[in-house]
C-alpha cells in the first residue's frame, strides 16, 4: 500500500501524455497547413511502406449529456445530423488521400466519440465502406469502436463486425444507481451483459469497459458492487480512469459540486480498492489506468515491450502516421501534430471550402523529438536510456536533475545513462514524465491546465 505522504506529495495537476509536447504547449503561431500537408506526405511514405497507417474518426454526437464527461461532444436527439457529418468526414478523408499520393494500408481504425452508436448501423456502414473504398486493409488490422451500452444494438455489432471490427469499448463508468443518476448516465448491468454476450457470440475478440473512480457520490461500497458486476462478463480490458474534474473547461460538471466528490484520500482509497479487486480478478496493471487479461493483445504487447501510446491511449500497434478525421480530432506524423476545429459548423464550412479543417498544431523541434521518445519509453516500457554525447539534450538533462527527489522517494532508479521506473513509480508515471517535460517547466502554467495526477 502506498504511503499517504507519497500520494499527497505527487497529487498535482499533470498531463496524461498522449502527446509531447502536450496540446497547451503547442506553438501559438498560425498553423501552416501547407507545411502540415508536406509532413503528412513524407510520413505516409515511410509509414505506409513499413506498417500501414492508423485512422481515428471522431463521431461527436450524443443524445444526452453525461455530466462528468470531458470529451468533445454535441448533444442532440436530431439524427438528421448524421448524414451531413459523415459526408464531411468522407470529404476530409478524400483530401488526405490526395495528400498521401498513394493507396493507404489501414493498420488501425478507431471510432471514438461522443457516441459512435448514436449513428445508425446503415450510416456507419456507409462511412466505413467509403473509407475502405480508397484503402487496403493490413493483414494485422485492428478495428475498434466505442459504444454506449444503452444504444448499441445487435445490428450495430453485426454490421461493424462484417466490416472488420473486432474490438469494442463500452462506457460503463459505474453501476451504482445513485452515481448513475447524478452523472446522468443511466444503463443497467443487464444491458451491458447482453451487449457483451452478443458481441462475443458474433466474434469480437477484445472487449473493453471504461470505468471511472472519483465520481460524485461514489463510495468504496458502490465500487465493490461495480467491480463485482464487471467480474461476471470479465471484459478483456478495463480502463479505470481517474475522474478528471475540469468544470472550467466542461460546464456540465457544474451539475454537481465538489462536496459531492470523494475527498483526495477517499479517491486514493477508491483507486487502491479498484486496483486490488481488478488484479485479484486476474487483470494485469498495464499502467496509466489500463488493465488487461493475460490473453489480451495489450498485455501481450506490454510483455514483448511493443506497447505504444497515442491519442487513442495505449495500443498494441504502432504506425508512424495517425490521421484523425472529424471535429477536434488530432493527427500525428511523429514530427508534427495537427488538431481539427471543435465545432461541427466550423468543420463543415471548412470542408465545403475544400480546406483541411485543422485549426492548430505543432512542428516538433529536435529537443521535442528527443523528449517525446523518452516520455513514450517511460509510459510504454517503464524505462529509457540516453547518450548525451551522441544526442545532447539540455531539456532532458535538466529534467533528470529534477528527478533526484523521485530517486529518494523510490519512484525511479537513475544512473548516468538509464532510468527505470520502480513498481512504486508505476503509479506516478504522469509525474515522472512531467519531470522531463521541458516545455512545461520553461513556461509553468499560472492557471490549472491539467487534472490531478492522484
Ligand atoms: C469518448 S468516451 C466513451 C464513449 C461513449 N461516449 C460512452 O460514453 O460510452 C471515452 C471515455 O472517457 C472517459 N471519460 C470521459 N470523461 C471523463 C472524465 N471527466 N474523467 C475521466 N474519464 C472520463 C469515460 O470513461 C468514457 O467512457
Amino acid at each position: 500500500m502506498l504511503s499517504k505522504h507519497l500520494i499527497d506529495k505527487y497529487n498535482v495537476p499533470a498531463p496524461r501524455y498522449t502527446s509531447y509536447p502536450t496540446v497547451p504547449y503547442w506553438s501559438k503561431d498560425a498553423f501552416n497547413k501547407h507545411l502540415w500537408a508536406e509532413h503528412v506526405t513524407s510520413a505516409f511514405e515511410i509509414s505506409n511502406k513499413k506498417d500501414g497507417i492508423s485512422l481515428y474518426i471522431h463521431l461527436p454526437f450524443c443524445e444526452s449529456l453525461c455530466t462528468y464527461c470531458g470529451c468533445n461532444t454535441r448533444i442532440t436527439k436530431n439524427h438528421a445530423v448524421e448524414e451531413p457529418y459523415i459526408d464531411a468526414v468522407l470529404k476530409e478523408w478524400a483530401m488526405y488521400c490526395d495528400i498521401f499520393g498513394g493507396r493507404p494500408i489501414i493498420r488501425e481504425l478507431h471510432l471514438g466519440g461522443g457516441t459512435p452508436t448514436f449513428f445508425s448501423p446503415a450510416n456507419l456502414k456507409k462511412l466505413i465502406k467509403n473509407i475502405l473504398a480508397y484503402a487496403d486493409v493490413h493483414p494485422k488490422a485492428d478495428f475498434g469502436f466505442e459504444g454506449h451500452p444503452a444504444n448499441t444494438t445487435y445490428e450495430h455489432l453485426k454490421v461493424l463486425y462484417d466490416l472488420g471490427f473486432r474490438r469494442l469499448s463500452l462506457g460503463i463508468q459505474d453501476f451504482d444507481p445513485k452515481v448513475q443518476f447524478i452523472i446522468n448516465r443511466i444503463q443497467t448491468f443487464e444491458q451491458v451483459k447482453e451487449v457483451t454476450e452478443q458481441a462475443r457470440k458474433i466474434g469480437y475478440t477484445s472487449i473493453n469497459y471504461d470505468l471511472i473512480y472519483g465520481l460524485p457520490l461514489q463510495t468504496l461500497g458502490s465500487l465493490v458492487d461495480t467491480i463485482e458486476k464487471v467480474g461476471i462478463p470479465m471484459p478483456d480490458r478495463i480502463a479505470f480512469y481517474s475522474y478528471a474534474h475540469v468544470p472550467w473547461i466542461k460546464p456540465g460538471q457544474r451539475r454537481f459540486t465538489e462536496k459531492h466528490l470523494p475527498s483526495p484520500d477517499e479517491k486514493r482509497a477508491l483507486y487502491d480498492l479498484g486496483h486490488s479487486m481488478l488484479t485479484d480478478l486476474g487483470y494485469y496493471d498495464i499502467g496509466m489506468d489500463h488493465f488487461a487479461l493475460p490473453d489480451d493483445t495489450l498485455y501481450i504487447a506490454e510483455q514483448k515491450s511493443e506497447l505504444h501510446r497515442n491519442f487513442m491511449g495505449y495500443t498494441h500497434q504502432y504506425t508512424r502516421l495517425l490521421v484523425g478525421l472529424g471535429v477536434s480530432s488530432i493527427s500525428d506524423t511523429w514530427d508534427a501534430y495537427a488538431q481539427n476545429v471543435k465545432t461541427v459548423e466550423e468543420y463543415i464550412v471548412l470542408i465545403n471550402n475544400n480546406e483541411l479543417p485543422v485549426v492548430k498544431g505543432h512542428f516538433l523541434s529536435a529537443e521535442d523529438m528527443i523528449i517525446r521518445k523518452h516520455i513514450l519509453n517511460i509510459m510504454c516500457k517503464g524505462e529509457t536510456e540516453w547518450n548525451h554525447r551522441e544526442e545532447p539534450c539540455h531539456g532532458l538533462m535538466e529534467g533528470l536533475e529534477r528527478m533526484q527527489d523521485m530517486v529518494k522517494d523510490g519512484l525511479v532508479d537513475l544512473n548516468s545513462y538509464r532510468l527505470i521506473v520502480t513498481p512504486t513509480g508505476k503509479r506516478f508515471l504522469r509525474n515522472i514524465c512531467m519531470a522531463i517535460d521541458a516545455r512545461l517547466w520553461a513556461d509553468q502554467p499560472s492557471t490549472q491546465l491539467f487534472s490531478m495526477a492522484g
